[in-house]
């Protein structure tokens, strides 16, 4: 399905019935990331998952895409399809990162929050250097050489070793990126801000699901999540690495299943 939001077009799945459980992948990525959760999670909620701007079937704008930017043009898509009711917001790496930004400004549309394989804190001046790093070889090689820069690391040793056909799984959802969203995910994720402020501000039910196996983002920042927002619970996802999603569905489905449950 497609709508328009914010000038531009956004592909999106929308299927089941129910509270409103909006999926925000991570970079670089797209809707195709909640497959697992369409199928599994369909019979207790409405599961929304958007393409975000220049990602999967969305139309690419070029431009720095910040957290900001993509909160806003999720709230513009929630009014778009006339959503008034909160949702609960799950956010992936980026889609964490966004989570944050979200809950700055909107607030009052959430029911709660579920952060998985991300973190609060700011890029440190490394990993800033190295977006300029990934956006200067996106430009020259492509969008696929920042794809097979990143495979390696993104999921579980074990699920590397052991099910290549996941790995296969997640190149075939990385390709389908524009180079406006790789460099515009790249700018804005150098400049996001610090979200650790935020934490102890979070007031809905919370639920954070690391990747045991998580590479990009070890999983002590989230026992650094679970330590800041209050009340917040945390499950972690095993066998699995920065796609926990994707990686164990099972396991990752029964968590968000009993925590909308709890609501
Ligand atoms: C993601 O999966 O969204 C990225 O790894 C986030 C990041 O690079 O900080």
């Amino acid at each position: 399905m497609h709508i328009r939001v914010q000038g531009y077009t956004m592909a999106y799945t929308d299927t089941g019935q129910g509270l409103p459980l909006l999926f925000i992948h991570g970079y670089p990525l797209n809707r195709r990331l909640w497959e697992p959760q369409a199928e599994g999670l369909a019979d207790i909620a409405r599961i929304l998952a958007p393409d975000l701007r220049g990602h999967g079937d969305s139309q690419a704008v070029p431009g720095s895409y910040s957290m900001d930017l993509f909160a806003g043009d999720l709230s513009a898509f929630l009014d778009a399809l006339g959503i008034t009711q909160p949702v609960v917001l799950c956010g992936l790496s980026m889609g964490g990162y966004v989570a944050f930004a979200f809950y700055r400004k909107y607030a009052v549309r959430l029911a709660g929050l579920i952060l998985t394989a991300t973190r609060a804190a700011p890029d440190s001046p490394e990993a800033r250097a190295g977006r300029d790093l990934a956006a200067a070889q996106a430009r020259e090689n492509g969008v696929a050489a920042i794809i097979e820069g990143m495979l390696p690391r993104l999921l579980s040793p074990k699920t590397v070793e052991h099910r290549p056909e996941l790995v296969a799984q997640a190149r075939a959802i990385m390709v389908h990126t524009s180079l406006e969203g790789i460099l515009g995910d790249l700018a804005g994720l150098k400049e996001r801000p610090d979200s650790t402020q935020t934490l102890p501000e979070i007031k809905v039910p919370t639920l954070i699901l690391p990747g045991e196996d998580d590479e990009i983002i070890p999983i002590q920042e989230a026992w650094a999540l679970q330590a800041g927002i209050p009340g917040s619970r945390l499950v972690v996802i095993p066998n699995a690495g920065h796609l926990p999603n994707l990686e164990n569905p099972q396991a990752f489905n029964q968590a968000v299943r009993q925590f909308i449950e709890d609501l």
